[in-house]
């Protein structure tokens, strides 16, 4: 069998159904290594700014890394913007969307939340509000996503910081969508995890115990 048999969806027998399952499980498989390919197509994307967006993307993941961060803040960092290929305007949604079935709870709020907390160091240029962020008010993220905007987003489009390669965050991209989609133990609801953590940060600089 290389197709299934049916024109229409509705003719399909349980052996053509058995047989697509198959071939979805070894696409989606795939799916961190598209994801990384989909990132470099972002260097293509949005000029004016120092950096490219994969600039931008792979210096947010560098800082978090640094920071002792998780894997899935790090994954998170990564892909935070990779919405903008295909969803310029909700592009924070559309980057939830990929993460969420894949990381914590906490993480995917942040992701969704960070078109609104940027607003604030740059909408009053434009004669926006730049609190729109105000409205999570009391949300038991509002902080994280706070700092995660901070020290991650929009400090990370400086071309003269050391920022790692694609190829380092490959194997924690890859971690991150090998997982079970929607476990509950990946999506952890209600934790929160640190963004920064001190003592990780030092092992990763090298620095002496
Ligand atoms: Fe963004
Ligand atoms: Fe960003």
């Amino acid at each position: 069998m290389t197709t299934v048999k049916f024109t229409a969806m509705k003719d399909g027998d349980k052996d053509d159904y058995a047989f697509l399952t198959a071939h979805e499980i070894d696409y989606a498989a795939k799916t961190g290594d598209r994801l990384l390919d989909a990132l470099v197509q972002l260097d293509e994307g949005l000029s004016g700014y120092k950096i490219s967006r994969l600039g931008h993307s792979l210096q947010a993941a560098t800082r978090a890394w640094r920071d002792g961060a998780d894997t899935d803040w790090i994954a998170c960092a990564l892909l935070h913007d990779i919405g903008d290929i295909y969803a310029p305007y909700n592009h924070d949604e559309y980057a939830a969307t990929i993460l969420k079935p894949f990381v914590r709870e906490q993480c995917t709020w942040v992701v969704e939340k960070h078109g609104d907390f940027q607003r604030l160091y740059y909408a009053h240029h434009l004669g926006g509000n730049r609190h729109a962020r105000d409205k999570f008010t009391g949300h038991a993220y509002y902080d994280d996503c706070d700092q995660f905007c901070e020290r991650w987003d929009q400090s990370s489009f400086d071309p003269d910081y050391e920022t790692l390669p694609i190829e380092f965050f490959r194997p924690f991209v890859i971690e991150v969508f090998a997982r079970k989609a929607y476990d509950p133990s990946v999506i952890r609801a209600g934790e929160r995890v640190a963004l920064v953590n001190p003592e990780i940060a030092k092992e990763r600089s090298g620095a002496p115990a």
